[in-house]
């Protein structure tokens, strides 16, 4: 910051008090439990045959109820020192937390939910296009980390680009936009969007799609005994705190190899919406109230909205399809069921939750695997009765 922001003010702290107070934006992305719990919510449900994910499926409800716990003190602690706060949350798994603080802060219009993926995922049509992402204007639905976007237009002529990308996958597949800096793991993620293009082709999905819709396949080709966490602590991790460390032992940050990606940019963007009221259009995870007319209207659901100083406008998007409705409607009951076996302590509910959830063949299997992540989870989640 001193290189390169001399004019900014930059201060550290552990201590809430004066983190949080006098606050006008918060940027929150906690991981309770880190990466190596992470590594637990992939490998349990993995060495079981099922989808091991950090926010989808049996591993992502288990990081659900350790994020409910801390995301709900860390908000109550914010709203005492800054009451008026923007919170900017990104702690996953976003669809969880969000319908979290939904319940435990009814009428707190500033705590916005968001996630990068869908962003990201513009900015592979971009690539794909040989076009500037920031002129591709997306139409999108759905539930966190289970949307689609049923248009792409190019924002100069209006032209849906939907039907061109479609084509353009099918021919030379789908890359990350920042595919050369990515792991095996994601190249392959995104590589699935051909797939589920090529058998769905309504809409272009969300990557994190295939998780629900080819769950077999998926387990097939994941290693239970090297998940994703372990890929992230072996890799990325070293790397930033190798980074990190050679910054402090030079003392410059010149040629050290940070760069910004949409994570980074997406909630900046969001901030700068609302401090300068832009009135641009961003997809959020917003409370539905009859954005989706055929939905429920408690369902935190992932639209677009305008933004500006008074927060996020959603957008109306009318009626959606019966299949995606069908998929969401499923998946949004796991998400209130975790909650609800939060609020209430409740084994049952949380064995409801994992019994509904499309990557659990069956009661029987979701209460073995409950079991096991109760086992896990000691000292993170509440008491379930
Ligand atoms: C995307 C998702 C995030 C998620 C991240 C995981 O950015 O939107 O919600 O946390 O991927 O990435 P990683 O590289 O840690 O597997
Ligand atoms: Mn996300």
């Amino acid at each position: 910051f001193k290189e390169q922001f001399p004019e900014l003010d930059f201060s550290y702290t552990t201590d809430i008090k004066e983190a949080y107070e006098g606050m006008d934006f918060v940027f929150m992305q906690m991981r309770a439990g880190g990466l190596p719990m992470r590594a637990k919510d992939e490998h349990i449900p993995l060495s079981m045959g099922l989808i091991g994910q950090e926010t989808c499926g049996a591993g992502g409800m288990a990081y659900g109820l350790r994020s409910c716990v801390d995301m709900i003190k860390a908000v109550h602690d914010i709203r005492n020192y800054a009451p008026e706060a923007w919170i900017l949350n990104y702690s996953n798994p976003a669809a969880i937390v969000a319908e979290a603080l939904r319940r435990e802060f009814p009428d707190d219009k500033k705590i916005l939910n968001i996630c990068d993926q869908p962003e990201n995922v513009v900015r592979s049509c971009s690539r794909l296009l040989g076009c500037d992402w920031e002129n591709l204007d997306p139409v999108y639905f759905g539930l966190n980390h289970y949307g689609w976007f049923t248009n792409i237009y190019d924002i100069k002529t209006g032209e849906d680009l939907l039907p061109k990308l479609r084509e353009l996958i099918k021919k030379n597949g789908f890359l990350p936009q920042d595919a050369e800096q990515r792991d095996q793991s994601w190249l392959d993620t995104y590589g699935m969007v051909e797939t589920l293009m090529n058998d769905f082709p309504d809409f272009l999905p969300n990557t994190y799609d295939q998780y629900y819709l080819y769950p077999d396949y998926v387990v097939e080709h994941s290693n239970k005994e090297y998940t994703r966490a372990n890929e992230v602590m072996d890799g990325r991790e070293k790397r930033v705190f190798g980074a990190a460390a050679d910054i402090v032992a030079k003392q410059t940050a010149k040629d050290c190899g940070f760069s910004t990606d949409t994570h980074a940019a997406y909630i900046v963007d969001l901030a700068c919406a609302i401090a300068f009221n832009t009135k641009e259009r961003m997809l959020l995870i917003v409370s539905n109230d009859g954005a989706i007319i055929n939905f429920d209207p408690t369902a935190m659901v992932e639209i677009p909205c305008i933004v500006g100083n008074e927060g996020a406008e959603p957008l109306k998007m009318g009626e959606i399809p019966q299949f995606q409705k069908g998929l969401m409607e499923q998946q949004v009951s796991v998400e209130k069921l975790c909650v609800e076996a939060w609020i209430e302590g409740s084994y049952q509910k949380m064995w409801q939750a994992l019994t509904l959830s499309k990557t659990v063949p069956s009661a029987k299997v979701a209460k073995e695997i409950l079991d096991d992540l109760i086992e896990a989870n000691k000292g993170y989640w509440p008491e379930l009765k």
